[in-house]
């Protein structure tokens, strides 16, 4: 018997975000310090850096910034966070790193940007934690421009259903992710994907996402 338990989306969407809002306001000091010493979070998130391709590349839900000051000065970049201290936290990350970002405070579900702006959009580690999957994932498809590029990183169940991967993966559902079934919703969404298990026991993914229709 499969032990795949996709998440339900959330009654309330406001509070399910709100949630989390409250606790990024908090931790995003310890968030940030997490990201800098331990190499296992930066391992992963470097897997991202070799499919960013394009000119204009937008990075939802950047967090503390790390990744991008790995990118910006190879590409014109923006940013959106739904936490304000991610965002202070990021700026600073990027000054002292010397690299440039148009950074802004809101919501994946509302994105400020033209229709088809960007080549590429990347997302790592925050899809699990939006309140619903379609809203976010349709807003991201009208930014990116015909034939773009999505590279999401996130949590979700190994192919191989092992045991430990398995188990990883319910402890970010325990957490309050929500783990959804990709597979189904980057088709839905005229994608053609590639997906890698980069670590965690096959309980991290690395969908490199092409759009083929609009
Ligand atoms: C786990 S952190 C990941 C940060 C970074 N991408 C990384 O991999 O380290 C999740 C981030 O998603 C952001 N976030 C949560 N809900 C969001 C939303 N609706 N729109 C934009 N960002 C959101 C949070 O503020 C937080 O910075």
């Amino acid at each position: 018997m499969s032990r795949t338990r996709y998440s339900s989306e959330p009654r309330d969407a406001e509070a399910f975000q709100d949630g989390f809002d409250h606790t990024y306001t908090r931790i995003a000091g310890v968030y940030d310090f997490a990201v800098k010493v331990l190499p296992v979070w930066k391992t992963w998130l470097k897997h991202a850096l070799p499919y960013i391709t394009g000119r204009r590349v937008l990075e939802v839900s950047f967090g503390t910034g790390y990744l991008m000051t790995r990118y910006a000065s190879q590409f014109e970049v923006y940013g959106i966070d739904l936490n304000a201290r991610m965002v202070a936290v990021a700026k600073r990350n990027l000054s002292r790193a010397g690299v440039s970002a148009d950074l802004r405070q809101g919501t994946v579900e509302d994105l400020p940007y033209d229709d088809g702006f960007f080549d590429t959009v990347v997302n790592t580690m925050a899809f699990s934690g939006y309140p619903s999957a379609t809203k976010a994932m349709a807003e991201i498809c009208r930014v990116l421009a015909p034939a773009g590029r999505l590279v999401l990183m996130d949590i979700n169940y190994p192919a191989n259903e092992n045991w430990i991967g398995t188990r990883l993966t319910h402890c970010w559902q325990y957490a309050g992710d929500l783990v959804r079934n990709m597979d189904r919703l980057l088709a839905d969404h005229g994608f053609e994907y590639e997906d890698v298990e980069i670590g965690g026991f096959g309980s991290v993914h690395l969908y490199v996402c092409q759009l083929t229709e609009r």
